[in-house]
């Protein structure tokens, strides 16, 4: 039978992730509904899917209490971290998995703890895929003998404008004249800083040793067009160092193509692998 996906959030990646869906890039599958609370980006995904879905919806209420909702398998959350946070608990509380693209919402405390918590109580399953790194299956492993992670992002200035980080102190990107060190501290102030951008580093506070412990450094690069990552890490037994240079996406130069095609493999394995490869 084919499995029923739901998607929130059509813009950049959801539209990907949801193209990927209808050219079959997942066995058996579709996209049975899509909802986002922009009419405009629910139109123009539900245009240019092959298979159109049997839902769409702009308003969360409609899309929970519909049958379309009860004939889905799996939701994919690829909105923001506020839409994470407001919808996500109900989802898993009326037995759906989810898919989690804004990992940044398990920064705050009181969602993360009612997430770990619902999960232990009715068996449902979140699953956050690496996105646009590697590594995390080592940083799992020895977690426990971490003694320092440091993340070092360095964007391009479009990749990074419109951050939280620059409007707050008034600041234009477009003036970044050469490759700079805007920011250092903890994982979670650079989640505040740069909610949309630096989804890499609460994958590795969460997957190492936390967010308040792992460290981020951003650098802001005006002669690259990449997003690159580097992560670095001591642990008692030894030290490894990980560079990750990941290209534009090739038709949306927002995103990370590696951010879709991670997205697409952990649907693969949420669905349907019966053999796991690596931790
Ligand atoms: N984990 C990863 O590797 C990874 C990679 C890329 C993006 N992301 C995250 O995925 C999310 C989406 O990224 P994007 O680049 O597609 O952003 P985007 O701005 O292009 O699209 C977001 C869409 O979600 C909708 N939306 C936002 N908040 C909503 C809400 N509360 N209710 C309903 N709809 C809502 C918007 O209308 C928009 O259409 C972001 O949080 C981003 O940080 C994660």
């Amino acid at each position: 039978m084919s499995k029923n996906i739901s998607l929130i959030g059509c813009g950049a990646i959801g539209h990907e992730i949801a193209k990927s869906i209808d050219k079959q890039q997942v066995p058996n599958s579709r996209v049975s509904a899509l909802f986002d609370e922009d009419n405009e980006k629910l139109d123009q995904l539900k245009q240019s899917l092959i298979n159109k879905p049997d839902g769409i919806f702009n308003n969360f209420d409609d899309f929970v209490n519909s049958t379309v909702f009860d004939e889905t398998h799996f939701i994919i959350e690829a909105a923001s971290i506020e839409a994470a946070q407001q919808y996500c608990v109900t989802l898993l509380e009326k037995g759906k998995d989810v898919m989690i693209m804004s990992t940044g919402s398990f920064s705050n405390l009181t969602f993360s703890n009612k997430i770990y918590n619902l999960i232990r109580e009715n068996g449902r399953k979140v699953y956050l895929p690496s996105g646009a790194i590697g590594g995390s299956d080592i940083l799992r492993a020895v977690r426990a003998h971490i003694d320092e992670v440091l993340l070092i992002t360095t964007k391009s200035i479009n990749s990074i404008k419109g951050a939280p980080f620059f409007i707050k102190r008034n600041l234009d990107v477009n003036t970044i004249g050469e490759k700079t060190v805007i920011f250092e501290g903890t994982a979670e102030e650079a989640i505040s800083e740069f909610p949309s951008n630096i989804n890499v580093s609460a994958l590795v506070s969460m997957a190492g040793i936390g967010f308040q412990k792992t460290k981020v450094r951003v650098i802001v690069d005006p002669f690259i067009s990449t997003n690159q990552h580097e992560i670095k890490v001591k642990w008692k037994f030894g030290e490894f160092y990980i560079k990750i240079n990941n290209y534009p996406s090739p038709s949306n130069p927002k995103t990370s193509y590696l951010a879709v095609l991670s997205a697409i493999e952990c649907l693969k394995s949420a669905l349907y692998n019966d053999i796991q490869i690596g931790s």
